[in-house]
């Protein structure tokens, strides 16, 4: 039989995305309304190493619904890699009386969740990441943040790029995936959108492509560049030096990750730590939250991380087609 869950123990690790302290919120408040006792790990797995471990109550999530970033701060940790580093991870949480922990962060941070699910704590993750790069889920906490701190951004580069009547390569976050940048691309109508999911370094084609647009008579070039890609100062150079048209990079970095989270983020992350306080509260462990096809759902952790996700063959056709 299941252990009955007595006190909840949860943590933010891997990147901080806007939104997190709403789903923290959540955490704490539904397992108080619950009868269960909620214990805070400070900077995700190296703070349970650490058992950098806080009790928490209602009155500790007061007035962070609003706030980006996460309260109970993020880290990465090498040592969790580690099998010994995991079973010391499990013993803080027995020694802590700790009976089930959420763990909000990335497909890392999941991984993390599965093997203390393996050593007998009961675990479940929510997505938290502004990269979207998380296959079981069409949602991820902070990326609607994210991806309107970045359309935002580019709309002024946008004004200045046509003052100028300049080329101007935006560089998005995203690690190794293009959601932002596809969004960004369609969002902000950019005439060009490279994804490292389909960018085939051809960058003739953008020069050509920068060459008609100018005998046609647009008077900027936008250019949504993702991070998985890069190197948007070399290839800026390098097309003003082929076009003969002034061309600028911006990279737009860190703030992508910051401010206050959007009404959507706010509503979904709550509604995620909320449900994943149930989840633990029926005795279910080894899940992760997740949102498709309209509604909220859960999945086992190994089935989760086994999914795999693609960019939209439709939306990167589209992204390219509208921009004519
Ligand atoms: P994200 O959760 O955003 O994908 P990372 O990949 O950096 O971010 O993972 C965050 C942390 O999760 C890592 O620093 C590490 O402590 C833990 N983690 C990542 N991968 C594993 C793994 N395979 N096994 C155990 N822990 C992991
Ligand atoms: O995963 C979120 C993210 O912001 C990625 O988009 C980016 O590649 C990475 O984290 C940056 O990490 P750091 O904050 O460690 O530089």
């Amino acid at each position: 039989m299941a252990t009955e869950i007595k006190t909840i123990g949860v943590l933010t690790s891997g990147g901080d995305a806007p939104g997190m302290n709403a789903a923290i919120r959540a955490v704490v408040r539904e397992a108080i309304v619950k009868g269960k006792k909620v214990k805070g790990i400070k900077r995700g797995y190296a703070g349970l190493l650490q058992e950098e471990i806080i009790d928490m109550e209602a009155k500790d999530v007061s007035d962070i619904i609003q706030r980006g970033g996460t309260i109970l701060q993020t880290a990465r940790c090498e040592e969790f890699l580690t099998p010994e580093g995991q079973e010391r991870g499990a013993r803080v949480c027995k020694e802590h009386e700790i009976d089930g922990i959420i763990v909000i962060g990335g497909d890392g941070s999941f991984r993390g969740a599965q093997k203390l699910a393996a050593l007998g704590v009961n675990t479940i993750g929510i997505p938290g990441t502004i990269d979207l790069d998380i296959a079981c889920t069409e949602y991820t906490i902070g990326f609607d943040t994210a991806v309107n701190t970045a359309m935002e951004a580019i709309d002024k580069v946008r004004d200045t790029s046509t003052s100028h009547e300049r080329c101007s390569i935006i560089e998005v976050m995203g690690r190794g995936a293009g959601y932002l940048a596809l969004w960004c691309g369609i969002a902000n109508g950019a005439e060009d959108t490279l994804l490292p999911e389909k960018y085939d370094y051809d960058e003739q084609k953008l020069v050509n492509h920068i060459i008609e647009n100018r005998k046609r008579g647009k008077q900027h070039h936008i250019i949504v560049n993702a991070e998985g890609i890069g190197h948007s100062a070399s290839m800026a150079k390098r097309i003003e030096a082929a076009t003969g048209v002034e061309t600028r990079a911006t990279i737009l970095g860190h703030m992508q990750r910051g401010g206050s989270p959007t009404c959507k983020d706010r509503v979904y992350a709550s509604t995620m730590g909320a449900m994943a306080v149930d989840l633990l509260c029926k005795g279910k462990s080894n899940r992760v939250v997740g949102y498709r096809h309209g509604g909220f759902v859960d999945f086992d952790i190994d089935e989760a991380l086994s999914m795999e996700k693609t960019i939209s063959p439709y939306q990167f056709e589209i992204s390219k087609s509208l921009a004519i």
